[in-house]
Protein backbone atom coordinates (compact mmCIF):
# COMPACT_ATOMS: atom_id res chain seq x y z
CA UNK A 1 0.00 0.00 0.00
CA UNK A 2 1.43 3.31 -0.97
CA UNK A 3 1.49 6.38 1.36
CA UNK A 4 1.66 10.19 0.25
CA UNK A 5 2.10 13.48 2.77
CA UNK A 6 0.96 15.85 1.62
CA UNK A 7 2.77 19.27 3.47
CA UNK A 8 1.58 22.41 4.38
CA UNK A 9 -1.70 22.11 2.36
CA UNK A 10 -4.51 24.87 2.98
CA UNK A 11 -7.08 22.51 3.50
CA UNK A 12 -10.31 23.94 1.81
CA UNK A 13 -8.56 27.24 1.93
CA UNK A 14 -7.96 27.77 5.99
CA UNK A 15 -5.53 26.57 7.85
CA UNK A 16 -2.51 24.70 7.10
CA UNK A 17 -2.26 21.25 7.52
CA UNK A 18 -0.74 17.84 6.69
CA UNK A 19 -2.49 14.97 5.22
CA UNK A 20 -1.03 11.83 4.72
CA UNK A 21 -2.56 8.98 2.31
CA UNK A 22 -2.36 5.47 3.11
CA UNK A 23 -3.79 3.06 0.65
CA UNK A 24 -7.10 4.51 -0.91
CA UNK A 25 -7.73 6.46 2.21
CA UNK A 26 -6.97 9.77 4.45
CA UNK A 27 -4.77 8.14 7.50
CA UNK A 28 -4.35 11.60 9.40
CA UNK A 29 -5.04 15.44 8.95
CA UNK A 30 -3.12 17.36 11.19
CA UNK A 31 -0.02 19.25 11.69
CA UNK A 32 3.33 18.43 12.27
CA UNK A 33 2.81 14.91 10.86
CA UNK A 34 5.86 12.06 10.25
CA UNK A 35 6.37 11.29 7.12
CA UNK A 36 7.75 7.70 7.55
CA UNK A 37 8.30 5.86 3.94
CA UNK A 38 5.41 7.98 2.54
CA UNK A 39 6.39 9.94 -0.81
CA UNK A 40 6.31 13.62 0.04
CA UNK A 41 4.54 16.50 -1.74
CA UNK A 42 5.22 19.69 -0.27
CA UNK A 43 2.16 22.16 -0.63
CA UNK A 44 3.62 25.46 -0.15
CA UNK A 45 0.78 26.68 1.13
CA UNK A 46 -1.46 25.65 -1.96
CA UNK A 47 -4.77 24.77 -1.41
CA UNK A 48 -6.49 21.27 -1.24
CA UNK A 49 -9.98 20.52 -1.94
CA UNK A 50 -11.92 17.57 -2.18
CA UNK A 51 -11.83 16.13 -5.51
CA UNK A 52 -14.20 17.62 -7.88
CA UNK A 53 -17.29 16.27 -9.38
CA UNK A 54 -19.12 17.10 -12.78
CA UNK A 55 -22.58 15.99 -12.59
CA UNK A 56 -22.17 17.46 -16.60
CA UNK A 57 -19.54 16.09 -18.82
CA UNK A 58 -19.97 15.05 -22.66
CA UNK A 59 -17.70 12.06 -23.35
CA UNK A 60 -18.81 11.31 -26.84
CA UNK A 61 -17.72 7.68 -26.09
CA UNK A 62 -19.41 5.62 -28.04
CA UNK A 63 -19.76 7.22 -31.85
CA UNK A 64 -17.91 10.36 -31.68
CA UNK A 65 -14.56 9.43 -30.65
CA UNK A 66 -12.57 12.15 -33.09
CA UNK A 67 -14.07 14.32 -30.47
CA UNK A 68 -13.45 12.75 -27.23
CA UNK A 69 -13.05 9.41 -25.48
CA UNK A 70 -13.75 8.18 -21.89
CA UNK A 71 -10.19 8.02 -21.48
CA UNK A 72 -9.37 11.31 -22.89
CA UNK A 73 -11.86 12.68 -21.37
CA UNK A 74 -11.44 11.26 -18.01
CA UNK A 75 -8.01 12.39 -18.51
CA UNK A 76 -9.04 16.17 -19.10
CA UNK A 77 -11.40 15.72 -15.87
CA UNK A 78 -7.96 14.67 -13.94
CA UNK A 79 -5.86 17.53 -15.33
CA UNK A 80 -9.15 19.81 -14.41
CA UNK A 81 -9.23 18.31 -10.64
CA UNK A 82 -12.05 15.97 -11.09
CA UNK A 83 -12.29 12.34 -9.44
CA UNK A 84 -15.70 11.85 -11.01
CA UNK A 85 -17.98 12.73 -13.88
CA UNK A 86 -21.29 12.01 -14.86
CA UNK A 87 -21.38 11.44 -18.30
CA UNK A 88 -24.10 12.25 -20.53
CA UNK A 89 -26.26 10.28 -22.67
CA UNK A 90 -26.64 12.03 -25.80
CA UNK A 91 -23.66 9.58 -27.56
CA UNK A 92 -24.20 7.16 -30.84
CA UNK A 93 -26.01 5.20 -29.77
CA UNK A 94 -27.66 6.94 -27.37
CA UNK A 95 -27.25 5.62 -23.63
CA UNK A 96 -30.98 4.80 -23.49
CA UNK A 97 -30.60 1.29 -22.55
CA UNK A 98 -28.47 -0.78 -19.98
CA UNK A 99 -26.31 -1.96 -22.43
CA UNK A 100 -24.85 1.28 -23.59
CA UNK A 101 -24.83 2.93 -19.91
CA UNK A 102 -22.62 -0.36 -18.75
CA UNK A 103 -20.72 -0.20 -21.69
CA UNK A 104 -19.86 3.58 -20.87
CA UNK A 105 -19.23 2.78 -17.06
CA UNK A 106 -17.07 -0.17 -17.67
CA UNK A 107 -14.36 2.09 -20.28
CA UNK A 108 -14.72 4.54 -17.10
CA UNK A 109 -13.32 1.77 -14.75
CA UNK A 110 -10.70 0.90 -17.53
CA UNK A 111 -9.56 4.59 -17.28
CA UNK A 112 -8.22 4.93 -13.95
CA UNK A 113 -8.08 8.87 -14.10
CA UNK A 114 -11.32 9.69 -13.02
CA UNK A 115 -14.41 7.94 -11.93
CA UNK A 116 -17.08 7.83 -14.84
CA UNK A 117 -20.92 7.60 -13.39
CA UNK A 118 -23.09 7.84 -16.81
CA UNK A 119 -26.13 9.47 -16.94
CA UNK A 120 -29.40 7.95 -18.52
CA UNK A 121 -31.42 8.97 -21.45
CA UNK A 122 -35.61 9.88 -20.33
CA UNK A 123 -36.65 9.05 -23.91
CA UNK A 124 -35.50 6.81 -26.25
CA UNK A 125 -32.66 7.84 -28.70
CA UNK A 126 -33.47 11.44 -27.07
CA UNK A 127 -36.60 11.97 -29.68
CA UNK A 128 -39.16 13.00 -26.83
CA UNK A 129 -41.59 10.45 -27.87
CA UNK A 130 -41.55 7.38 -25.12
CA UNK A 131 -39.89 7.21 -21.61
CA UNK A 132 -36.12 4.91 -22.14
CA UNK A 133 -35.68 2.08 -20.06
CA UNK A 134 -35.25 4.06 -16.70
CA UNK A 135 -35.68 1.04 -14.73
CA UNK A 136 -33.12 -1.12 -16.38
CA UNK A 137 -30.88 1.30 -16.62
CA UNK A 138 -30.92 2.03 -12.86
CA UNK A 139 -30.93 -1.96 -12.52
CA UNK A 140 -27.60 -2.37 -14.44
CA UNK A 141 -24.27 -2.52 -13.34
CA UNK A 142 -24.11 1.18 -13.92
CA UNK A 143 -26.42 2.01 -11.49
CA UNK A 144 -27.98 4.91 -13.39
CA UNK A 145 -29.67 7.76 -10.68
CA UNK A 146 -29.27 10.44 -13.49
CA UNK A 147 -31.32 10.79 -16.33
CA UNK A 148 -31.11 13.67 -18.99
CA UNK A 149 -32.10 14.15 -22.52
CA UNK A 150 -29.16 17.12 -22.67
CA UNK A 151 -28.44 18.88 -26.12
CA UNK A 152 -32.51 18.24 -26.11
CA UNK A 153 -35.48 19.26 -23.78
CA UNK A 154 -37.79 17.12 -22.62
CA UNK A 155 -40.94 18.97 -23.97
CA UNK A 156 -43.87 17.19 -23.61
CA UNK A 157 -45.31 17.57 -20.38
CA UNK A 158 -46.35 14.25 -19.71
CA UNK A 159 -43.49 13.19 -20.70
CA UNK A 160 -41.77 14.69 -18.52
CA UNK A 161 -44.29 14.01 -15.44
CA UNK A 162 -44.03 10.42 -16.52
CA UNK A 163 -40.14 10.27 -16.01
CA UNK A 164 -40.42 12.04 -13.12
CA UNK A 165 -42.86 10.11 -11.45
CA UNK A 166 -40.68 7.06 -12.38
CA UNK A 167 -37.48 8.22 -10.88
CA UNK A 168 -38.89 8.64 -7.81
CA UNK A 169 -39.52 5.31 -6.81
CA UNK A 170 -35.66 4.79 -6.58
CA UNK A 171 -34.89 8.48 -5.30
CA UNK A 172 -33.15 9.26 -8.60
CA UNK A 173 -33.54 12.64 -10.62
CA UNK A 174 -34.31 14.19 -14.14
CA UNK A 175 -31.59 16.73 -15.46
CA UNK A 176 -33.36 18.80 -17.50
CA UNK A 177 -32.14 21.07 -20.15
CA UNK A 178 -34.33 23.95 -20.40
CA UNK A 179 -35.03 24.53 -23.83
CA UNK A 180 -38.77 25.23 -25.39
CA UNK A 181 -38.18 24.11 -29.11
CA UNK A 182 -40.29 25.79 -30.77
CA UNK A 183 -39.51 29.43 -29.07
CA UNK A 184 -36.00 28.26 -30.12
CA UNK A 185 -36.51 27.08 -34.33
CA UNK A 186 -33.11 28.81 -35.91
CA UNK A 187 -31.90 29.99 -32.99
CA UNK A 188 -27.86 31.38 -33.65
CA UNK A 189 -27.60 32.90 -30.22
CA UNK A 190 -28.97 35.34 -27.30
CA UNK A 191 -31.85 36.92 -28.50
CA UNK A 192 -31.40 41.07 -27.67
CA UNK A 193 -29.17 43.70 -29.09
CA UNK A 194 -26.31 42.10 -30.28
CA UNK A 195 -28.67 39.24 -32.25
CA UNK A 196 -30.92 42.23 -33.36
CA UNK A 197 -27.33 44.54 -34.68
CA UNK A 198 -26.07 40.50 -36.12
CA UNK A 199 -28.68 39.76 -37.78
CA UNK A 200 -28.67 36.45 -36.57
CA UNK A 201 -31.68 34.21 -35.16
CA UNK A 202 -32.20 34.92 -31.34
CA UNK A 203 -32.66 32.68 -28.58
CA UNK A 204 -35.23 34.23 -25.90
CA UNK A 205 -34.86 33.67 -22.21
CA UNK A 206 -38.22 32.96 -22.21
CA UNK A 207 -37.92 29.91 -23.92
CA UNK A 208 -35.73 28.58 -21.29
CA UNK A 209 -37.89 30.31 -18.19
CA UNK A 210 -40.90 28.98 -19.16
CA UNK A 211 -39.60 25.18 -19.24
CA UNK A 212 -38.03 25.64 -15.90
CA UNK A 213 -41.28 27.31 -14.85
CA UNK A 214 -43.20 24.17 -15.66
CA UNK A 215 -40.80 21.73 -14.59
CA UNK A 216 -40.42 22.84 -10.97
CA UNK A 217 -44.60 23.39 -11.17
CA UNK A 218 -44.57 19.57 -12.15
CA UNK A 219 -41.66 18.73 -9.88
CA UNK A 220 -44.11 19.97 -7.12
CA UNK A 221 -47.36 18.17 -8.29
CA UNK A 222 -45.68 15.10 -8.71
CA UNK A 223 -43.38 15.22 -5.74
CA UNK A 224 -40.24 14.31 -7.05
CA UNK A 225 -36.76 15.82 -7.47
CA UNK A 226 -35.89 18.18 -10.51
CA UNK A 227 -32.21 19.03 -11.81
CA UNK A 228 -31.87 22.42 -13.92
CA UNK A 229 -28.83 21.99 -16.32
CA UNK A 230 -26.85 25.01 -17.44
CA UNK A 231 -29.09 28.24 -15.69
CA UNK A 232 -27.69 30.80 -18.03
CA UNK A 233 -30.34 33.92 -17.43
CA UNK A 234 -31.43 36.32 -14.63
CA UNK A 235 -35.15 35.30 -15.07
CA UNK A 236 -34.10 31.74 -14.52
CA UNK A 237 -32.74 32.31 -11.21
CA UNK A 238 -36.21 34.15 -9.96
CA UNK A 239 -37.63 31.23 -10.87
CA UNK A 240 -35.56 28.48 -9.13
CA UNK A 241 -35.59 31.01 -6.14
CA UNK A 242 -39.39 31.17 -6.06
CA UNK A 243 -39.63 27.48 -6.20
CA UNK A 244 -37.08 26.70 -3.68
CA UNK A 245 -38.83 28.98 -1.39
CA UNK A 246 -42.14 27.22 -1.98
CA UNK A 247 -40.26 23.40 -0.81
CA UNK A 248 -39.94 22.43 -4.36
CA UNK A 249 -37.35 19.88 -4.65
CA UNK A 250 -35.13 21.38 -7.09
CA UNK A 251 -31.52 22.06 -7.69
CA UNK A 252 -29.21 23.90 -10.30
CA UNK A 253 -26.45 24.05 -12.42
CA UNK A 254 -24.31 27.05 -14.08
CA UNK A 255 -21.69 26.43 -16.24
CA UNK A 256 -18.01 28.40 -15.93
CA UNK A 257 -18.59 30.13 -19.16
CA UNK A 258 -22.00 31.35 -18.24
CA UNK A 259 -20.12 32.95 -15.25
CA UNK A 260 -17.66 34.46 -17.56
CA UNK A 261 -18.77 35.51 -21.00
CA UNK A 262 -21.44 37.63 -22.28
CA UNK A 263 -22.99 37.65 -25.96
CA UNK A 264 -20.71 40.63 -26.49
CA UNK A 265 -18.39 38.17 -28.03
CA UNK A 266 -20.43 37.07 -30.77
CA UNK A 267 -19.76 40.07 -32.93
CA UNK A 268 -16.58 38.45 -33.69
CA UNK A 269 -18.36 35.95 -35.20
CA UNK A 270 -15.96 33.66 -33.48
CA UNK A 271 -17.95 29.95 -33.75
CA UNK A 272 -15.71 28.82 -30.07
CA UNK A 273 -18.19 31.11 -28.43
CA UNK A 274 -21.59 29.37 -29.97
CA UNK A 275 -22.68 26.86 -27.02
CA UNK A 276 -26.02 26.33 -26.05
CA UNK A 277 -27.59 27.64 -24.12
CA UNK A 278 -25.95 30.76 -25.23
CA UNK A 279 -24.11 33.36 -23.72
CA UNK A 280 -26.18 36.01 -22.55
CA UNK A 281 -25.67 39.61 -20.93
CA UNK A 282 -23.71 41.03 -18.90
CA UNK A 283 -26.98 41.54 -16.43
CA UNK A 284 -27.80 37.81 -16.46
CA UNK A 285 -23.59 37.06 -15.00
CA UNK A 286 -24.16 38.95 -12.26
CA UNK A 287 -27.54 37.30 -11.20
CA UNK A 288 -25.66 33.81 -12.40
CA UNK A 289 -22.48 34.91 -10.10
CA UNK A 290 -24.84 35.95 -6.84
CA UNK A 291 -27.23 33.20 -7.13
CA UNK A 292 -24.09 30.54 -7.10
CA UNK A 293 -23.06 32.80 -4.18
CA UNK A 294 -26.29 32.89 -2.11
CA UNK A 295 -27.03 28.70 -2.68
CA UNK A 296 -30.12 29.86 -5.41
CA UNK A 297 -27.97 27.87 -7.78
CA UNK A 298 -26.58 24.58 -6.11
CA UNK A 299 -23.35 23.87 -8.42
CA UNK A 300 -20.63 24.51 -11.01
CA UNK A 301 -21.27 21.88 -13.98
CA UNK A 302 -18.71 22.35 -16.93
CA UNK A 303 -20.70 21.35 -19.65
CA UNK A 304 -17.72 19.81 -21.72
CA UNK A 305 -18.65 19.80 -25.22
CA UNK A 306 -15.78 18.73 -27.32
CA UNK A 307 -16.04 19.04 -31.33
CA UNK A 308 -13.54 18.33 -33.99
CA UNK A 309 -12.54 21.13 -35.61
CA UNK A 310 -14.46 20.93 -38.58
CA UNK A 311 -17.09 21.19 -36.78
CA UNK A 312 -16.19 24.41 -35.31
CA UNK A 313 -13.82 25.96 -37.70
CA UNK A 314 -16.56 26.85 -40.26
CA UNK A 315 -19.15 30.02 -40.66
CA UNK A 316 -21.13 30.44 -37.45
CA UNK A 317 -24.47 29.19 -38.58
CA UNK A 318 -23.16 25.75 -39.37
CA UNK A 319 -20.73 25.56 -36.34
CA UNK A 320 -22.10 22.92 -33.28
CA UNK A 321 -22.67 24.36 -29.99
CA UNK A 322 -20.96 23.87 -27.25
CA UNK A 323 -17.17 24.26 -25.84
CA UNK A 324 -14.59 22.34 -23.83
CA UNK A 325 -14.19 23.23 -20.22
CA UNK A 326 -13.07 20.77 -17.58
CA UNK A 327 -9.90 21.89 -17.86
CA UNK A 328 -10.33 25.53 -16.92
CA UNK A 329 -13.55 25.50 -15.21
CA UNK A 330 -12.18 25.59 -11.68
CA UNK A 331 -10.11 28.77 -12.79
CA UNK A 332 -13.15 30.65 -14.30
CA UNK A 333 -14.31 29.83 -10.70
CA UNK A 334 -11.25 31.16 -9.30
CA UNK A 335 -11.68 34.48 -11.01
CA UNK A 336 -15.23 34.83 -11.40
CA UNK A 337 -16.43 33.71 -7.44
CA UNK A 338 -12.78 33.16 -5.35
CA UNK A 339 -11.22 36.75 -6.46
CA UNK A 340 -14.52 38.73 -6.69
CA UNK A 341 -15.39 37.86 -2.85
CA UNK A 342 -18.21 36.23 -3.62
CA UNK A 343 -17.43 32.57 -2.83
CA UNK A 344 -14.20 30.99 -0.54
CA UNK A 345 -12.56 28.14 -1.08
CA UNK A 346 -14.81 26.33 0.95
CA UNK A 347 -17.87 27.24 -1.00
CA UNK A 348 -16.14 26.01 -4.25
CA UNK A 349 -15.69 22.75 -2.16
CA UNK A 350 -19.57 22.93 -1.63
CA UNK A 351 -20.17 23.85 -5.16
CA UNK A 352 -17.94 21.80 -6.93
CA UNK A 353 -17.30 18.64 -4.96
CA UNK A 354 -19.67 17.95 -2.10
CA UNK A 355 -22.86 19.22 -3.88
CA UNK A 356 -23.04 17.62 -7.28
CA UNK A 357 -22.04 14.41 -5.27
CA UNK A 358 -25.61 14.83 -3.32
CA UNK A 359 -27.51 15.77 -6.16
CA UNK A 360 -26.44 12.59 -8.64
CA UNK A 361 -26.24 10.07 -4.93
CA UNK A 362 -22.33 9.21 -5.57
CA UNK A 363 -21.03 7.74 -3.33
CA UNK A 364 -17.42 7.74 -2.54
CA UNK A 365 -16.93 11.28 -3.51
CA UNK A 366 -17.76 14.90 -2.42
CA UNK A 367 -16.33 14.27 0.98
CA UNK A 368 -14.99 15.83 3.80
CA UNK A 369 -11.23 16.21 3.59
CA UNK A 370 -10.58 14.19 6.77
CA UNK A 371 -9.51 10.74 8.15
CA UNK A 372 -11.22 7.94 7.34
CA UNK A 373 -12.55 9.30 3.71
CA UNK A 374 -11.48 8.02 0.57
CA UNK A 375 -8.55 9.80 -0.82
CA UNK A 376 -10.14 11.86 -3.69
CA UNK A 377 -7.96 14.82 -3.86
CA UNK A 378 -7.08 18.00 -5.73
CA UNK A 379 -4.27 20.35 -4.64
CA UNK A 380 -4.65 23.81 -6.33
CA UNK A 381 -1.85 26.39 -6.92
CA UNK A 382 -4.41 29.79 -6.73
CA UNK A 383 -1.24 32.23 -7.00
CA UNK A 384 -0.63 30.50 -10.87
CA UNK A 385 -1.10 33.32 -13.67
CA UNK A 386 -0.96 31.72 -17.60
CA UNK A 387 -3.07 31.80 -20.24
CA UNK A 388 -5.00 28.83 -21.90
CA UNK A 389 -3.06 27.24 -24.23
CA UNK A 390 -5.48 24.62 -25.69
CA UNK A 391 -2.26 22.71 -27.63
CA UNK A 392 -1.96 21.66 -23.77
CA UNK A 393 -5.60 20.21 -23.30
CA UNK A 394 -5.76 16.38 -22.14
CA UNK A 395 -9.11 16.42 -23.94
CA UNK A 396 -9.00 15.69 -27.73
CA UNK A 397 -10.67 19.19 -28.42
CA UNK A 398 -9.32 21.98 -28.67
CA UNK A 399 -12.75 24.56 -29.08
CA UNK A 400 -12.17 26.69 -25.71
CA UNK A 401 -13.31 30.71 -25.49
CA UNK A 402 -10.19 30.98 -23.46
CA UNK A 403 -7.37 30.16 -25.90
CA UNK A 404 -4.69 33.12 -25.23
CA UNK A 405 -6.72 34.40 -22.13
CA UNK A 406 -5.05 34.81 -18.70
CA UNK A 407 -6.82 32.55 -16.30
CA UNK A 408 -5.71 32.40 -12.39
CA UNK A 409 -4.77 29.29 -10.41
CA UNK A 410 -3.65 25.61 -11.42
CA UNK A 411 -3.80 21.66 -10.47
CA UNK A 412 -0.80 20.36 -9.52
CA UNK A 413 -1.57 17.37 -8.34
CA UNK A 414 -5.10 15.20 -8.48
CA UNK A 415 -5.77 11.74 -6.15
CA UNK A 416 -8.23 9.59 -6.95
CA UNK A 417 -8.86 6.92 -4.33
CA UNK A 418 -4.75 7.69 -3.01
CA UNK A 419 -3.57 7.37 -6.81
CA UNK A 420 -1.90 10.32 -8.11
CA UNK A 421 -3.33 11.11 -11.64
CA UNK A 422 -1.91 14.57 -11.84
CA UNK A 423 1.40 15.37 -10.95
CA UNK A 424 2.79 19.05 -10.91
CA UNK A 425 0.75 19.96 -13.50
CA UNK A 426 1.24 17.15 -15.46
CA UNK A 427 -0.75 13.47 -15.77
CA UNK A 428 0.88 10.86 -13.73
O1 LIG B 1 -23.57 23.51 -26.21
C1 LIG B 1 -24.00 22.38 -26.00
N1 LIG B 1 -23.37 21.29 -26.47
N2 LIG B 1 -25.15 22.24 -25.31
C2 LIG B 1 -25.76 21.06 -25.21
O2 LIG B 1 -26.79 21.01 -24.60
C3 LIG B 1 -25.21 19.87 -25.85
C4 LIG B 1 -23.77 19.99 -26.05
C5 LIG B 1 -23.20 18.97 -26.98
O3 LIG B 1 -23.53 17.79 -26.85
O4 LIG B 1 -22.38 19.35 -27.83
ZN1 LIG C 1 -27.63 21.09 -22.39
ZN1 LIG D 1 -24.63 19.31 -22.12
Amino acid sequence: MSKTLIRGAKVLGGEVQDVLIDGETIAQVGTGLEAGDATVVEAGGKILLPGLVDLHTHLREPGREDSETVLTGTRAAACGGYTAVFAMANTFPVADTAGVVEQVWRLGQESGYCDVQPIGAVTVGLEGKQLAELGAMHDSAAGVKVFSDDGKCVDDAVIMRRALEYVKAFGGVVAQHAQEPRLTEGAQMNEGVVSAELGLGGWPAVAEESIIARDVLLAEHVGSRVHICHLSTAGSVEIVRWAKSRGIDVTAEVTPHHLLLTDELVRSYNPVYKVNPPLRTEKDVMALREALADGTIDIVATDHAPHPHEDKDCEWAAAAMGMVGLETALSVVQQTMVETGLLDWAGVAERMSYAPAVIGRLEGHGRPVSAGEPANLTLVDAAYRGQVDPAGFASRSRNTPYQGRELPGRVTHTFLRGRATVVDGKLA
